[in-house]
């Protein structure tokens, strides 16, 4: 339903057309509006499946409206994971106010889902195309484990340059917050233009967004994606293969190592086109004597059978 159309009908018309879509299941109606469903809690796609009655149902306008009326996500069709738009529109649509705080609290935080089955499959299914890639990496050959990566080439894939610009705008006002926190002289240029100059200035100048491909017995060990002086303190990973279906076993693991307590261990949950944002190096911990500096590691667990493959978007460049 576009804008024009809902100038034109009064909202009366509006809702009886929903109310129309919804009982046609009319998945073309997808992502133009959210149905909440008061009897159940949650809020579903038009083309749901389930046959709720007109009298407990109203609609919202965005999926932000529905979550705010305390509706949750219908676990059978899915709205969380209905992509609109293209990568730059599906980036700003993510709650991040909520991303901070979970990056402030953990050091990490799930972001949603990112790229639809088809963005997955054509990066997957580009990873021998040799020409897109700078170089690829044998895990076993350097001590970081079993499987390997390939660093894309500059230009990056236009999805993935999308990705990795659009991301890094979100995230370079918590990396300023996260700089003076923690008493670093520095701050992040607001785009990623600027701060690739300034990668290159201190001689990182080599793109480094990836793409990891493990099989049955891989695993990455616990690390941190540092490629010289030039930090940007959070990146993210993209799950491109399905868990369950597509592989078996290898979790994202992540540490957290607080000056004089044990480790923390953290596991994400990843599906499909989803992506996580976490702390690559230190963050800041707001404590009851001050700030504490936390350490993070990420890793994944061996992969049991099957194949897993992950897009990387770091945003420092490597020397
Ligand atoms: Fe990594
Ligand atoms: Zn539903």
């Amino acid at each position: 339903m576009s804008a024009s159309l809902r100038l034109v009908h009064p909202p009366e018309d509006l809702d009886s057309e929903r109310w129309d879509a919804v009982l046609r299941r009319d998945a073309s109606a997808d992502g133009t509006f959210w149905t909440c469903v008061k009897t159940t809690g949650v809020y579903c796609l038009p083309s749901c499946s389930g046959r709720p009655k007109r009298e407990n149902v109203f609609f919202t306008e965005t999926r932000a409206e529905a979550e705010a009326a305390g509706f949750r996500p219908c676990k059978r069709c899915r709205p969380d994971r209905f992509l609109i738009g293209g990568v730059k529109d599906r980036i700003d649509e993510l709650d991040w106010g909520r991303a901070h705080d979970a990056l402030n609290t953990n050091g990490w935080a799930a972001l949603g889902r990112l790229l639809s089955d088809e963005d997955c499959a054509g990066l997957i299914n580009a990873y021998e195309e040799d020409a897109l890639y700078r170089s690829r990496v044998v895990m076993r050959r350097h001590g970081f484990g079993e499987g390997e990566y390939r660093y894309f080439a500059d230009p990056a894939p236009q999805l993935v340059s999308d990705l990795r610009t659009g991301l890094y705008e979100k995230l370079a006002p918590l990396a300023n917050e996260w700089a003076k926190a923690l008493k670093q002289d520095r701050t992040y240029p607001h785009d990623h233009a600027a701060y690739r100059r300034r990668c290159a200035k201190a001689g990182q100048k080599r793109p480094t967004p990836l793409i990891l491909k493990y099989g049955p017995g891989d695993y990455n060990r616990l690390h941190q994606d540092l490629y010289g002086g030039e930090v940007f303190p959070i990146q993210i990973a993209i799950l491109l293969s399905q868990p369950g279906r597509d592989f078996e076993g290898g979790e994202f693991v992540m540490t957290e190592q607080t000056p004089r307590r044990q480790s923390r261990a953290m596991v994400a949950p990843l599906e499909k086109g989803s992506a996580i944002a976490f702390a690559v190096n230190e963050r800041p911990l707001e404590g009851a004597r001050g700030t504490y500096r936390v350490k993070m590691r990420h890793g994944v667990s061996e992969v049991r059978s099957g194949a897993r493959y992950c897009l990387g978007v770091i945003f420092h460049d490597a020397a």
